[in-house]
């Protein structure tokens, strides 16, 4: 997992929960470094999932809505680091069915080593957008909070859910958004 994630995920919880809890939380976690992260690393995905369980444990907040919180806010950060992708899209779903032919796809030309999700078979109908999201992690939650964090951008209200359909080989969800 890339290391803007972890450099940003710390920000995140010392502007959120404070410098002792973000503290706390690091020298409870089992992570390979020992908390320390750069932007350009790379690091397992296992040392992003104990700092999560850890601080859900020490705050009692549930993971999902911890991970959820976090990607909501990560996409405002995406969109400040890398301005290029949201330049091109007008709304959520455009963005959103986007995210699969462009805007991965340029993340993966800054940095090769990535491991991004595969979105796939986006269906427009109406105020309803379905799609999939294929990942070797369970993410959804985080995926959820990044397209909250698109349709805050875009100023629109929407609504979004998802099922799991498949968690072997891959985690497998149908992801509906639904404008209000
Ligand atoms: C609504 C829009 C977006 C959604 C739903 C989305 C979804 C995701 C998800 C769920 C992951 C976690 C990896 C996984 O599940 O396998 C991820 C990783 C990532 N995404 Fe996106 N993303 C969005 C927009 C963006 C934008 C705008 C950027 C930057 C231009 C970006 C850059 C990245 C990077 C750098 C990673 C980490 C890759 C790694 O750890 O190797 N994403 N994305």
């Amino acid at each position: 997992m890339k290391g803007v994630v972890f450099t940003e995920f710390l920000e995140f919880i010392e502007d959120k929960f404070g410098f002792d809890i973000s503290d706390e939380m690091i020298e409870n976690s089992a992570t390979s470094t020992n908390g320390v992260f750069t932007q350009a690393g790379n690091y397992p995905f296992e040392d992003m999932l104990s700092l999560v369980q850890t601080l859900s444990k020490i705050t009692n907040i549930p993971l999902g809505d911890l991970v959820q919180a976090y990607g909501e806010h990560l996409f405002s950060r995406l969109i400040t680091i890398y301005p290029k992708p949201i330049s091109v899209y007008e709304n959520t779903f455009d963005f959103v069915s986007n995210v699969e032919k462009v805007v991965h796809p340029e993340v993966k030309k800054l940095y090769p080593d990535s491991d991004l999700p595969t979105f796939e078979d986006p269906v427009i109908e109406g105020n309803t957008l379905e799609i999939n999201y294929i990942s070797s992690k369970p993410l959804m939650d985080f995926a959820k909070g990044l397209i909250i964090g698109c349709s805050k951008h875009y100023n629109e209200e929407i609504d979004i859910s998802y099922d799991l359909i498949e968690s072997s080989p891959k985690f497998k969800a149908r992801f509906t958004l639904t404008k209000k």
